[in-house]
């Protein structure tokens, strides 16, 4: 497996894969990674003939106070987990390396970033577009793939492919929870016992919401929301938002939607979870 630091290293490598005619797969990550950052590796591996993994905690989509700092690291135990799981190469850049001192150039969606985590984190989708279109020009893949757990990104990614027809086909990979229901992420580091205890309220509210909406309909939405908010306060959750959105549109649901989103992002003491479940209705 190679190891990247610069950006002209990693584009001729690409590019060299690119004249073999081989299939390229990029996995986009901040790492410290857990499970659902490897199903998205495997899933890589089983569409492309070459996986590139980027490592990078990108600053420009962190709010200036947000967690930047003490975002958690480990790239010998990145490395090894990338290996076994088959990559053929990481992208693992400084943040010198990808943004020079006096760049001037963004990638900013409009619409659908102003919802759900862009009102709260309102440069946050700006730094994610900007540094995926990067990761793209840098490791030229055919495919990418993003993790559901991510509901709003992955759908701010396919929107701003097909807008700035990026010749890259996205894939979104399930979500992956552990046993007791919660979602994986690297922040659930942060959480203490108790609070991870409190944070399955998260889970446990977004299914009871699910079966509410599949058994009374569009019509039990309200419902289901207050009930969320009660079951997430009551252990503690400090609500940012829960939110019955149509699955495409991030807006309310309408007659003719087909599928919702129904998304939660809270904060346990200071560490700010999100989680979502989609619904066919
Ligand atoms: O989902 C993430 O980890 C990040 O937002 C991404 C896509 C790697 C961009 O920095």
């Amino acid at each position: 497996m190679e190891i990247f630091r610069k950006v002209a290293d990693m584009q001729a490598f690409a590019k060299k894969t690119v004249r073999e005619g081989k299939k390229i797969a990029l996995v986009p990550t901040m790492g410290f990674l857990h499970e659902g950052h490897l199903s998205l590796i495997d899933r890589a591996c089983a569409e492309a003939d070459v996986v590139i993994v980027s490592i990078f905690v990108n600053p420009t989509q962190f709010g200036p106070t947000e967690d930047l700092d003490k975002y958690p690291r480990d790239f010998q135990r990145d490395k090894d987990l990338c290996e076994v799981h088959g990559a053929s190469a990481i992208f693992a850049p400084e943040p010198e390396e990808m943004y020079a001192s006096d760049r001037s150039i963004w990638v900013d969606e409009e619409k659908l970033s102003k919802k759900l985590c862009g009102k709260s984190r309102p440069i946050h989708f700006r730094g994610v577009c900007t540094v995926v279109s990067k990761l793209f020009n840098i490791c030229l893949p055919d495919v990418a793939i993003f993790g559901q757990k991510d509901a709003q990104q992955a759908l701010i990614i396919k929107r701003m492919v097909r807008d700035l027809n990026f010749p890259v086909e996205i894939i979104v990979s399930p979500l992956i929870r552990e046993a007791s229901g919660l979602a994986l992420s690297s922040r659930n580091k942060y959480l203490t016992d108790e609070q991870k205890n409190d944070a399955l309220s998260l889970s446990r509210s977004l299914n009871m919401a699910k079966e509410l909406i599949s058994q009374k309909g569009l019509c039990a939405c309200d419902e289901a929301v207050k009930m969320m908010r009660d079951e997430i306060t009551k252990c503690h959750g400090e609500i940012d938002y829960v939110e019955c959105l149509d699955s495409n549109t991030l807006e309310a649901p309408v007659e003719n939607t087909t599928e919702i989103l129904i998304a939660v992002a809270v904060k346990f003491g200071t560490t700010r979870l999100i989680d979502n479940v989609l619904l066919g209705v």
